[in-house]
């Protein structure tokens, strides 16, 4: 089986999201945003899957890459039908990405178990839990991808906090008004191990915080090596009050990760 041509891929989906637009001058941030992000998603893929290794060699770390490129591919239309990027309010977004990856990007260069293999791990990537009847082959394609995926969201929000102009606009996207203080009970679930459910959430603050319960939930070591060399969770602390609980918080999360990180050996 030949290679897709990766670069051609890219600027296919580019010119796909971009035909989302109303016209190609006036390109709305969300847009942009989902562009960056997949394109992030991609080079983080492409790191961890450089640091595993295993099933992620050679072809394998080809049917990442895709899956990567194209787990969002339905965030443009989601956008431009909906004007939201909430599922809840509009439509599952990891099943209408599989499905356009599936209509709209034949490639020619997979075989079909190829193409069902990535499909899967694209619809997959937003559960909230993988199924436990998951095929064997599509589990690891799809916790790479949902390691990829929070990394990125956690990349991109550190960038959007530290930029004034960005951030309100940010803020009302996630649905999270931006007020003083934080949920102390949210807090303590983060530091007991537990993950927060996006209602439980009173503030940017408290969404800030349930950022530091994925530490509990990636799956590759590589995942949690990356968050602690790029100083992710120690940026994101910054962007939070001073309180002891904060301090806790962090320190908690970055035991954890350094956990994870040991976990390869
Ligand atoms: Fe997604």
């Amino acid at each position: 089986m030949t290679e897709p041509d990766f670069p051609a891929l890219k600027e296919r989906f580019r010119s796909y999201a971009l035909s989302f637009a109303d016209t190609p001058e006036n390109v709305p941030q969300a847009i942009r945003l989902k562009i960056d992000h997949t394109f992030d998603v991609c080079s983080i893929t492409d790191w961890i899957a450089d640091r595993e290794g295993g099933v992620f060699r050679g072809r394998g770390r080809t049917l990442a890459l895709l899956g990567a490129l194209f787990h969002d591919v339905s965030r443009f239309r989601q956008y431009r039908e909906f004007r939201t990027f909430r599922d809840a309010d509009s439509f599952d977004h990891g099943e209408i990405s599989a499905e356009i990856f599936l209509g709209d990007f034949p490639l020619e260069e997979l075989s079909p178990p190829e193409t069902g293999l990535v499909a899967a791990a694209i619809r997959h990537h937003n559960k909230r839990v993988l199924p436990a009847n998951l095929p064997e082959e599509v589990q690891p394609f799809a916790k790479l991808l949902r390691d990829a995926d929070k990394l990125s969201i956690i990349r991109i929000i550190d960038e959007y906090l530290a930029t004034p102009e960005e951030y309100q606009e940010a803020a009302v996207r996630i649905g999270m008004e931006e007020t003083p203080g934080f949920t102390r009970e949210l807090a303590q679930t983060a530091i007991d191990g537990g993950q927060i459910a996006h209602g439980a959430m009173r503030n940017l603050n408290d969404f800030k915080i349930s950022i530091f319960a994925w530490a509990q939930d990636l799956n590759f070591p590589a995942a949690a090596s990356y968050l602690l060399e790029h100083r992710l969770y120690e940026t994101l602390r910054t962007f939070l009050p001073d309180d002891t609980l904060m301090d806790r918080l962090l320190e908690v999360s970055l035991a954890r990760l350094r956990n994870k990180r040991n976990e390869r050996s």
